[in-house]
């Protein structure tokens, strides 16, 4: 298919006079989707009950008349004020107790079956007004589950809910004592009543008992979810999209797969300078300040695959960065380009639609320093030309195919909870780790399909699974049948699904003869070097006995990665050097060729494409063209 683009829009920031003249500029921009109405519920509901559709209904058909898609919202992220006096007791609480109050957005609780109704209601009001309307060709569901930290909430409702999830699950109040290991401070609870939500205790809380309660929130993320997916359904065959965020803290707080196998199609929210600026795992101040106007070359990849993959093949960018933005520490501008490098980006890997947040800068309330396509006095920020050339470009290029990738990636929520619950050393993140893994396949010039758990691995010659924390029975043997090359670990089927530790021992891999003995964590400055001095293990060491030959062994002898043929396992957390040296050696064992990239420089393949970013700041000279920073450069393959 071919790529489109968009924008968000607040028309009820705007005087009405403004629309058409908007919506002209947008269309004219090249724009096909505009995507609208996520925040307006006061405007569309002002007194409970007291509907005010007209105004929407003008934006839509101004909109629809210039030739756009709308891409409906349900407003469920803003509930107005009132909403508190009908539902005092909606708020989400933090874990110190305290209400996350009503003045900007996202003030509810996911468990609140009052809210939940108050937003079916709102849904399927909605859904019969402009289910189908011929302008309304797509809808977003709420905005952003999870954003400012709000899947997990230590509400009464929170707790009645947890309760109730807690008895279907265990059936009794012994079998959750031995499935959580209760006898351990005599934490034992004879009643389903006695057991609160696992915050504000002395010291830490049984992991057992954090790791159901974070089954239990994800759980409520997908649930309310689908109480709008169910609303909507009946009136419209519009695909239904959501739009995740990158993943920074919060963000994997509830299972993306099992949301998105309610909804048609996946997007997310790419930031990619605050991104940098905040939240990527591992960035130094060398990294931060080569990447500043550019962003880190392969977080926005890493998420594009992810989403791709939460999406079922279908997925967009539903908020691109234009310009700075407002929330990071510190907001650089974009080099010229990056708006449109971040959007060939996301064509590259399968984006069917990438749409630029915001339309037109506000130049009031929270968000006044966040650019848009335009400035606040209407005038053309910088990257509304960069976007107008976009258009132009994906139009001449016609439709561009996927192309199945021969490296996967195994991604899984639940290792992030289980290792945000006991991390067992301070910077030990999932999402870090998965991104180290990923870097180092990006470096290599590998395109790369990340995958759920559950996902079928037939096809694919290397796949990686980095930090799964559980493992089944059933993934172990699949992986070890897949016939591919396997990297598997650190800390692979480290817990069981109760979040202990699993006797026998982990791995516990079929066919492969090693066991952790021991497993430490490395503080900042300390490493474990690798024999022939090139890559050392940081953060993260495990010690391994068993027959399994070494591949790659520490200095002192240790194992470091294990396994001969098929499937290998990786006893630590590797640096920069280590994981180049892991992909060389496994991509050469899979029969894929890789390619040693200049720093900065990154590939994509689609079917007949070859597609070339430039990342670093300065021109790169490869396969006999220059890009200079901010480049795009793409060869048909032969
Ligand atoms: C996103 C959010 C938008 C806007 C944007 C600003 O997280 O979905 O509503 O706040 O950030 O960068």
């Amino acid at each position: 298919m071919t790529p489109t683009l968009g924008v968000c829009y607040y028309p009820e920031h705007w005087p009405e006079e403004l629309w058409p003249k908007d919506a002209q500029r947008m269309a004219e921009t090249g724009l096909t989707w505009v995507r609208i109405g996520e925040f307006a519920w006061f405007r569309l509901e002002a007194q409970p009950g007291k509907l005010t559709f007209d105004w929407l209904d003008r934006a839509v058909d101004t909109l629809g008349a210039a030739g756009l898609k709308v891409v409906l919202g349900t407003p469920t992220a803003t509930p107005p004020r009132w909403m508190l006096e009908r539902h005092p007791d909606m708020l989400a609480l933090d874990a110190e107790g305290r209400p996350r109050k009503f003045g900007s957005r996202r003030h509810y609780c996911f468990s609140h079956q009052g809210y939940r109704d108050e937003c079916r209601r709102i849904a399927t009001l909605l859904g019969e007004r402009y289910g189908r309307h011929d302008h309304v060709h797509a809808w977003q569901i709420d905005n952003e589950y999870g954003c400012h930290d709000t899947t997990l909430s230590y509400s009464d409702a929170a707790r009645h809910g947890f309760r109730d999830w807690l008895a279907r699950k265990y059936q009794s109040p012994d079998a959750l004592n031995r499935a959580w290991g209760n006898v351990f401070w005599s934490m034992e609870y004879a009643d389903w009543d006695e057991i609160d939500l696992p915050h504000l205790t002395v010291t830490e809380p049984n992991p057992a008992h954090v790791l159901d309660f974070r089954r239990y929130s994800s759980d409520q993320v997908v649930d309310f979810n689908r109480i709008q997916t169910e609303a909507l359904r009946p009136f419209t065959d519009r695909p239904l999209i959501h739009n995740y965020m990158g993943s920074i803290p919060g963000a994997t707080d509830f299972d993306h797969f099992a949301v998105g196998a309610d909804l048609d199609i996946a997007s997310w929210d790419s930031y990619p300078l605050g991104f940098l600026m905040d939240r990527v795992d591992g960035a130094n101040a060398d990294h931060k300040s080569r990447y500043l106007r550019q962003g880190d070359p392969d977080f926005q990849a890493l998420h594009h695959d992810l989403y791709r993959a939460v999406g079922r093949g279908r997925w967009w960018v539903m908020e691109q960065q234009p310009g700075p933005v407002n929330w990071a520490p510190w907001n650089p501008a974009p080099l010229p380009g990056m708006a449109r490098l971040w959007a060939w980006e996301a064509f590259a890997h399968g984006a069917e639609a990438v749409c630029y947040f915001r339309w037109r800068q506000a130049p009031f309330a929270q968000e006044q320093h966040h650019a848009g396509l335009m400035r606040p006095d209407s005038a053309p920020a910088s990257a509304l030309a960069e976007a107008a050339l976009v258009a132009q470009e994906i139009e001449a290029f016609g439709p561009l195919h996927p192309a199945k990738p021969s490296v996967a990636l195994i991604f899984d929520y639940q290792s992030a909870w289980v290792f945000e619950t006991q991390p067992q050393g301070a910077d030990f993140s999932y999402y870090g780790l998965v991104l180290d893994a990923y870097r180092g396949l990006r470096r290599a010039g590998l395109s790369v399909d990340i995958l759920p758990p559950d996902a079928r691995l037939d096809g694919y010659r290397l796949i990686l699974a980095p930090g799964l924390a559980i493992m089944s029975d059933d993934l172990k043997a699949r992986l070890a049948a897949s016939g591919a090359t396997v990297v598997v670990g650190p800390r692979a089927g480290a817990k069981t699904a109760e979040g202990a530790i699993p006797v026998p021992l982990p791995p516990d891999l079929p066919g492969l003869d090693a066991t952790v003995a021991l497993v430490e964590s490395l503080p900042p400055g300390v490493a474990e070097d690798f024999e022939g001095s090139t890559g050392r293990f940081v953060r993260w060491f495990e010690h391994l006995e068993g027959a399994a030959q070494a591949q790659i062994a520490t200095a002192g002898g240790r194992p470091a990665l294990l396994g001969d043929k098929g499937l290998h396992y990786l006893a630590g957390w590797p640096d920069r050097d280590g994981w180049d040296r892991i992909v060389a050696l496994v991509a050469s064992e899979a029969g894929i060729d890789i390619v040693a990239l200049p720093d900065g420089l990154r590939l994509r393949d689609t079917a007949g494409f070859r597609f070339a970013f430039n990342y670093a700041p300065e021109p790169i000279d490869w396969n006999g063209v220059t890009l200079p920073p901010g480049g795009v450069h793409w060869w048909a393959l032969s």
